[in-house]
Protein backbone atom coordinates (compact mmCIF):
# COMPACT_ATOMS: atom_id res chain seq x y z
CA UNK A 1 0.00 0.00 0.00
CA UNK A 2 1.08 3.56 -0.86
CA UNK A 3 0.22 6.97 0.31
CA UNK A 4 -2.26 8.50 -2.44
CA UNK A 5 -4.04 11.43 -0.53
CA UNK A 6 -3.05 13.84 1.88
CA UNK A 7 -6.49 15.21 3.97
CA UNK A 8 -5.57 18.53 5.66
CA UNK A 9 -8.23 19.79 8.85
CA UNK A 10 -8.35 23.61 8.72
CA UNK A 11 -8.27 25.28 11.52
CA UNK A 12 -5.00 25.03 13.44
CA UNK A 13 -3.33 22.94 10.51
CA UNK A 14 -3.43 25.49 7.74
CA UNK A 15 -4.19 28.57 10.14
CA UNK A 16 -4.60 29.72 13.28
CA UNK A 17 -8.67 30.55 14.06
CA UNK A 18 -9.01 29.32 17.19
CA UNK A 19 -8.31 32.74 18.75
CA UNK A 20 -10.92 34.37 16.47
CA UNK A 21 -13.33 31.36 18.14
CA UNK A 22 -12.14 31.78 21.39
CA UNK A 23 -13.22 35.38 21.52
CA UNK A 24 -16.69 34.96 20.06
CA UNK A 25 -17.45 31.91 22.20
CA UNK A 26 -16.43 34.04 25.06
CA UNK A 27 -18.98 36.64 23.88
CA UNK A 28 -21.49 33.75 23.91
CA UNK A 29 -20.09 32.39 27.78
CA UNK A 30 -20.80 35.90 29.03
CA UNK A 31 -24.66 36.02 27.47
CA UNK A 32 -24.42 33.14 30.06
CA UNK A 33 -23.27 34.81 33.40
CA UNK A 34 -20.32 32.15 32.48
CA UNK A 35 -16.50 32.62 32.18
CA UNK A 36 -15.25 30.46 29.29
CA UNK A 37 -11.92 29.90 29.80
CA UNK A 38 -9.07 29.82 26.81
CA UNK A 39 -8.42 25.68 28.04
CA UNK A 40 -11.95 25.10 28.02
CA UNK A 41 -11.49 26.83 24.47
CA UNK A 42 -8.80 24.02 23.60
CA UNK A 43 -11.53 21.33 24.22
CA UNK A 44 -13.73 22.71 21.08
CA UNK A 45 -11.53 22.29 18.81
CA UNK A 46 -12.64 20.44 15.93
CA UNK A 47 -15.64 20.13 17.47
CA UNK A 48 -18.91 21.34 15.10
CA UNK A 49 -20.86 24.17 16.08
CA UNK A 50 -23.63 23.27 17.45
CA UNK A 51 -22.24 20.70 19.35
CA UNK A 52 -19.80 23.47 20.95
CA UNK A 53 -22.76 25.10 21.59
CA UNK A 54 -24.05 22.25 23.69
CA UNK A 55 -20.60 21.38 25.74
CA UNK A 56 -20.31 24.92 26.73
CA UNK A 57 -24.03 25.25 27.96
CA UNK A 58 -22.77 21.76 30.12
CA UNK A 59 -19.89 23.32 31.75
CA UNK A 60 -21.83 26.40 32.66
CA UNK A 61 -25.32 24.46 33.65
CA UNK A 62 -27.42 27.38 32.02
CA UNK A 63 -30.85 25.74 30.50
CA UNK A 64 -31.78 28.06 27.56
CA UNK A 65 -34.58 27.42 25.07
CA UNK A 66 -34.35 26.31 21.39
CA UNK A 67 -34.37 29.82 19.57
CA UNK A 68 -32.09 31.20 22.43
CA UNK A 69 -29.69 28.73 21.48
CA UNK A 70 -30.26 29.36 17.31
CA UNK A 71 -29.54 33.07 18.56
CA UNK A 72 -26.74 32.48 20.15
CA UNK A 73 -25.03 30.86 17.38
CA UNK A 74 -26.02 32.94 14.73
CA UNK A 75 -24.85 35.78 16.62
CA UNK A 76 -21.76 33.49 17.92
CA UNK A 77 -21.17 33.51 13.80
CA UNK A 78 -21.46 36.94 12.98
CA UNK A 79 -19.14 38.00 15.07
CA UNK A 80 -16.83 35.29 14.09
CA UNK A 81 -17.11 36.19 10.52
CA UNK A 82 -16.02 39.70 11.25
CA UNK A 83 -12.96 38.62 12.35
CA UNK A 84 -12.40 36.13 9.49
CA UNK A 85 -12.96 39.17 7.22
CA UNK A 86 -9.87 40.64 8.32
CA UNK A 87 -8.02 37.61 7.03
CA UNK A 88 -4.91 37.56 5.23
CA UNK A 89 -2.89 34.82 3.09
CA UNK A 90 -0.04 36.17 5.70
CA UNK A 91 -1.98 33.90 7.91
CA UNK A 92 -1.44 30.52 6.26
CA UNK A 93 1.00 28.49 8.24
CA UNK A 94 5.00 28.93 7.25
CA UNK A 95 5.95 26.28 4.99
CA UNK A 96 2.45 24.84 4.30
CA UNK A 97 2.46 25.90 0.86
CA UNK A 98 5.57 24.55 0.05
CA UNK A 99 4.78 21.27 1.05
CA UNK A 100 1.04 21.05 -0.24
CA UNK A 101 2.86 22.11 -3.46
CA UNK A 102 5.45 19.31 -3.06
CA UNK A 103 2.81 16.64 -2.56
CA UNK A 104 0.79 17.62 -5.62
CA UNK A 105 3.74 17.58 -7.85
CA UNK A 106 4.95 13.66 -6.56
CA UNK A 107 1.20 12.89 -7.49
CA UNK A 108 -0.48 12.65 -4.76
CA UNK A 109 -3.82 14.30 -4.17
CA UNK A 110 -4.83 16.96 -1.82
CA UNK A 111 -7.97 18.17 -0.01
CA UNK A 112 -9.44 19.95 3.29
CA UNK A 113 -11.51 18.28 5.48
CA UNK A 114 -13.04 20.75 8.07
CA UNK A 115 -15.36 20.70 10.34
CA UNK A 116 -16.00 24.48 9.50
CA UNK A 117 -18.88 25.74 7.54
CA UNK A 118 -17.20 28.70 7.13
CA UNK A 119 -14.26 26.47 5.41
CA UNK A 120 -14.72 27.85 1.98
CA UNK A 121 -14.65 31.54 3.26
CA UNK A 122 -11.76 31.28 5.66
CA UNK A 123 -9.47 29.17 2.52
CA UNK A 124 -11.23 32.45 0.00
CA UNK A 125 -9.60 34.63 2.26
CA UNK A 126 -6.18 32.96 2.40
CA UNK A 127 -6.05 32.87 -1.17
CA UNK A 128 -5.80 29.12 -1.41
CA UNK A 129 -8.80 28.00 -3.53
CA UNK A 130 -7.09 26.45 -6.25
CA UNK A 131 -4.65 24.79 -4.27
CA UNK A 132 -6.40 21.67 -3.24
CA UNK A 133 -8.29 19.24 -5.19
CA UNK A 134 -11.15 18.30 -3.34
CA UNK A 135 -12.76 20.74 -0.42
CA UNK A 136 -15.03 19.39 2.56
CA UNK A 137 -16.87 21.16 5.52
CA UNK A 138 -18.98 20.83 7.97
CA UNK A 139 -21.90 21.98 5.94
CA UNK A 140 -21.54 18.17 3.52
CA UNK A 141 -21.70 15.47 6.07
CA UNK A 142 -24.92 14.63 8.37
CA UNK A 143 -22.22 14.18 10.96
CA UNK A 144 -19.22 15.84 12.64
CA UNK A 145 -16.03 15.16 13.82
CA UNK A 146 -15.29 13.01 15.91
CA UNK A 147 -17.36 11.07 13.25
CA UNK A 148 -15.45 10.30 10.10
CA UNK A 149 -18.06 11.11 7.74
CA UNK A 150 -15.91 14.58 6.27
CA UNK A 151 -13.07 12.80 5.87
CA UNK A 152 -14.85 9.46 4.36
CA UNK A 153 -16.16 12.30 1.91
CA UNK A 154 -12.93 13.55 1.26
CA UNK A 155 -11.38 10.21 0.05
CA UNK A 156 -14.22 9.66 -1.62
CA UNK A 157 -14.18 12.97 -3.64
CA UNK A 158 -10.40 11.82 -4.07
CA UNK A 159 -11.26 8.58 -5.74
CA UNK A 160 -8.92 6.98 -2.83
CA UNK A 161 -9.85 4.66 -0.27
CA UNK A 162 -9.37 5.17 3.30
CA UNK A 163 -6.44 3.39 3.52
CA UNK A 164 -4.87 5.58 1.59
CA UNK A 165 -4.49 8.63 2.50
CA UNK A 166 -3.26 10.39 5.65
CA UNK A 167 -5.04 12.94 7.52
CA UNK A 168 -2.97 16.09 9.18
CA UNK A 169 -5.15 17.40 12.36
CA UNK A 170 -4.70 19.80 15.73
CA UNK A 171 -7.91 18.30 17.52
CA UNK A 172 -8.43 15.00 19.66
CA UNK A 173 -11.67 15.29 17.48
CA UNK A 174 -10.33 15.19 14.49
CA UNK A 175 -7.76 12.68 15.20
CA UNK A 176 -11.01 9.86 16.45
CA UNK A 177 -12.88 10.52 13.32
CA UNK A 178 -9.55 9.73 11.26
CA UNK A 179 -9.28 6.34 13.26
CA UNK A 180 -12.44 5.50 12.98
CA UNK A 181 -12.58 6.09 8.99
CA UNK A 182 -9.62 3.38 9.09
CA UNK A 183 -7.27 6.55 7.91
CA UNK A 184 -3.83 7.16 9.03
CA UNK A 185 -3.12 10.51 10.97
CA UNK A 186 -0.31 13.28 11.82
CA UNK A 187 -0.69 15.29 14.69
CA UNK A 188 -0.11 18.73 13.91
CA UNK A 189 1.07 21.10 16.81
CA UNK A 190 2.91 20.81 20.10
CA UNK A 191 0.01 19.88 22.25
CA UNK A 192 0.31 16.41 24.38
CA UNK A 193 -1.38 14.03 25.54
CA UNK A 194 -3.64 13.39 21.96
CA UNK A 195 -4.02 10.02 21.12
CA UNK A 196 -4.54 8.03 17.98
CA UNK A 197 -1.85 9.77 15.15
CA UNK A 198 1.36 7.77 14.08
CA UNK A 199 3.49 10.45 14.22
CA UNK A 200 3.22 14.49 15.11
CA UNK A 201 4.88 17.72 13.61
CA UNK A 202 5.20 20.72 15.48
CA UNK A 203 4.95 23.21 12.24
CA UNK A 204 5.14 22.46 8.27
CA UNK A 205 8.83 22.97 8.26
CA UNK A 206 8.94 19.76 10.17
CA UNK A 207 6.85 17.73 7.46
CA UNK A 208 9.11 15.66 5.15
CA UNK A 209 6.97 13.61 2.11
CA UNK A 210 9.38 11.30 2.66
CA UNK A 211 8.75 9.99 6.39
CA UNK A 212 4.91 10.31 5.60
CA UNK A 213 4.90 7.88 2.61
CA UNK A 214 7.04 5.57 5.21
CA UNK A 215 4.06 5.16 7.28
CA UNK A 216 1.99 3.28 4.67
C1 LIG B 1 -13.51 23.42 13.57
C2 LIG B 1 -12.95 24.25 14.69
O1 LIG B 1 -12.60 23.35 12.50
O2 LIG B 1 -14.75 23.98 13.11
C3 LIG B 1 -13.97 24.38 15.79
O3 LIG B 1 -11.77 23.64 15.18
C4 LIG B 1 -15.27 24.95 15.24
O4 LIG B 1 -13.46 25.19 16.82
C5 LIG B 1 -15.77 24.09 14.09
O5 LIG B 1 -16.27 25.00 16.26
C6 LIG B 1 -17.03 24.65 13.44
O6 LIG B 1 -16.70 25.89 12.85
P1 LIG B 1 -17.75 26.93 12.26
O7 LIG B 1 -16.87 27.86 11.45
O8 LIG B 1 -18.70 26.15 11.38
O9 LIG B 1 -18.43 27.59 13.38
MG1 LIG C 1 -8.42 21.86 13.73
Amino acid sequence: MSLKACIYDLDGVITDTAKYHYESWKWVGDQLEYNLTEKQNQKLKGVGRKESLDKILKWSGARISEAEKQNLLHKKNQMYLTYIDTMTPEEVFEGFKEFNQKAKESGIKVAIGSSSRNAIRIIDKLDLVLDFHAIVDGGMTENSKPEPDIFLLAAEKLGCDPSECLVIEDSQAGLTAAKKGGIKSILFGTDKGLKGAQMQISSWLEADLEKFKKLF
